[in-house]
């Protein structure tokens, strides 16, 4: 395979600022904010992190392993080291990511247009009748178009001149944002509301299997894990790079972003009375409660409102980079077609994909639950089986460039029994409700 002419980060900090950009998405702010609301506060929150310190990492250092020691794309680097069979997981892999950039590049269109307005109108006078009109149908289709052109322009550059170049402004900045709007949320009279649901835990609510079901598939979704995002762009590292200490700064900046996210929604939607719209709406949440509560704020809002969709379009355009090239490198290795050609066909057969997704928030929505519910759980249970059974080298790969490791053989037992263990009993659990979810959506 061309492994010596393909491409390496130029530094550590691009690599982690590409993570960390894959990582912190809509996921972390519009998701997180809303599965937070629906699922019951601190509870969920909690049972999100444990998620993220017991599986997502485990997972991180396994897609990071597999992708730096093969360095190829996720398809080849299974066939590498587990055979021809194991091609089949690279498939679902490129599958998923389609999948999930064909309507994920919708929401991303929501909040380039949001941004648009408030720079150039303002407020929209009733936000729950605007975000039904905006978010279905022509509008939400030519935004969704706009967005895949941005992320497709950024990707044909290549990943140390497109993605690496990007990252490395978008992602500090995007820190920055939201740690202003946290700080603007705690002056704000009233928060106090806001930060009791946030972080009081009622513990009776973890309990329940949907609450636990959710926490997990978002510690996945959060962590750009299951489809071979993560492995793909450390199949960019050298050979000299400490694996864990990446996976550490990447998990830490992710759940941080998610976290702040949550200090600067809450107080805001509390603050100003506007909590009913957050759980009366799912999706729709971020879109109606917090345009509502900035519009009660006069001008300071439209400003606070034109910085946290700012903030929303850079952490979505950094995820759907990643989404994109792990389809794109798919199709640079397998096919040897240029990264340009790629991109021009991958991103243009998932822009049709969603135009589905953009004609109806109830696509959208089955989708997004077929994707998190199902396709990353079960990728990344084939890849934790990958790891911890097939994948010999995956011990001293994993150490290479790191030093000795204590822990590698428990990170490897993990691999094999606990990660596929946890990850059976919520695919146990999702699969048939989610099927029941979507049949609804799709079938009324
Ligand atoms: N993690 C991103 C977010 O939180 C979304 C994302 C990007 C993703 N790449 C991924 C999710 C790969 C799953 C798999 O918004």
């Amino acid at each position: 395979m061309a492994n010596a002419r393909r491409e390496q980060w130029s530094t550590s900090f691009g690599f982690v600022a590409a993570a960390v950009g894959s990582a912190v998405g809509l996921g972390n702010m519009w998701r997180f904010s809303y599965l937070t609301a629906e699922k019951g506060g601190a509870a969920f929150v909690a049972l999100y992190l444990v998620f993220t310190l017991l599986v997502g990492l485990p997972i991180l250092l396994a897609e990071m392993t597999v992708g730096r020691g093969a360095s190829r794309s996720p398809i080849l680097a299974l066939e590498h080291y587990g055979g021809r069979n194991w091609r089949l997981l690279g498939g679902l892999f490129v599958l998923t990511g389609f999948l999930i950039l064909s309507y994920y590049s919708v929401i991303a269109g929501w909040t380039l247009r949001y941004a648009g307005e408030l720079i150039w109108h303002g407020v929209p006078a009733n936000p729950g009748d605007h975000f039904s009109q905006v978010s279905q149908g022509w509008n939400a289709f030519l935004f969704h178009v706009g967005f895949m052109v941005l992320t497709m322009g950024i990707v044909a550059g290549g990943v140390t001149r497109g993605i690496e170049r990007v990252s490395v402004v978008a992602m500090p900045a995007l820190f920055i944002f939201v740690c202003g709007l946290a700080l603007y949320a705690a002056t704000l009279p009233g928060s106090e509301a806001g930060y009791a649901y946030y972080l009081n835990a009622n513990f009776a609510n973890a309990f329940s299997m949907d609450v636990v079901v959710s926490a997990a598939g978002q510690s996945f979704f959060s962590l750009s894990l299951g489809m071979g995002a993560m492995l793909t762009f450390a199949s960019y590292l050298s050979r000299q790079s400490d694996l864990p200490r990446e996976a550490i700064r990447i998990a830490a900046a992710d759940f941080g972003v998610a976290f702040l996210a949550g200090l600067m929604v809450f107080p805001i939607v509390f603050a100003l009375g506007v909590e009913g719209d957050v759980s009366e709406s799912t999706l729709g949440a971020l879109f109606v409660a917090l345009p509502e509560a900035f519009a009660s704020m006069g001008l300071g809002g439209r400003f606070v409102g034109i910085i946290f969709f700012l903030a929303l379009i850079v952490g979505a355009l950094t995820s759907a980079i990643s989404l994109l090239e792990v389809v794109v490198s798919a199709v640079v290795d397998g096919w040897a077609w240029s990264r340009v050609r790629s991109v021009a066909v991958a991103g243009g057969l998932i822009t049709l994909m969603g135009s589905l997704a953009a004609w109806d928030l109830n696509l959208l929505d089955a989708m997004d639950q077929i994707a998190n519910n199902i396709l990353l759980l079960l990728g990344a249970l084939l890849l934790s089986i990958f790891v911890g059974w097939v994948m010999k080298e995956a011990p001293e790969e994993l150490q290479e460039g790191a030093g000795p490791l204590s822990w590698a053989g428990a990170w490897r037992f993990l691999l094999r029994w606990w990660v596929p263990l946890v990850l059976l009993f919520v695919l146990f659990h999702s699969v048939p409700t989610t099927i029941v979810n979507v049949r609804s959506l799709v079938f009324g």
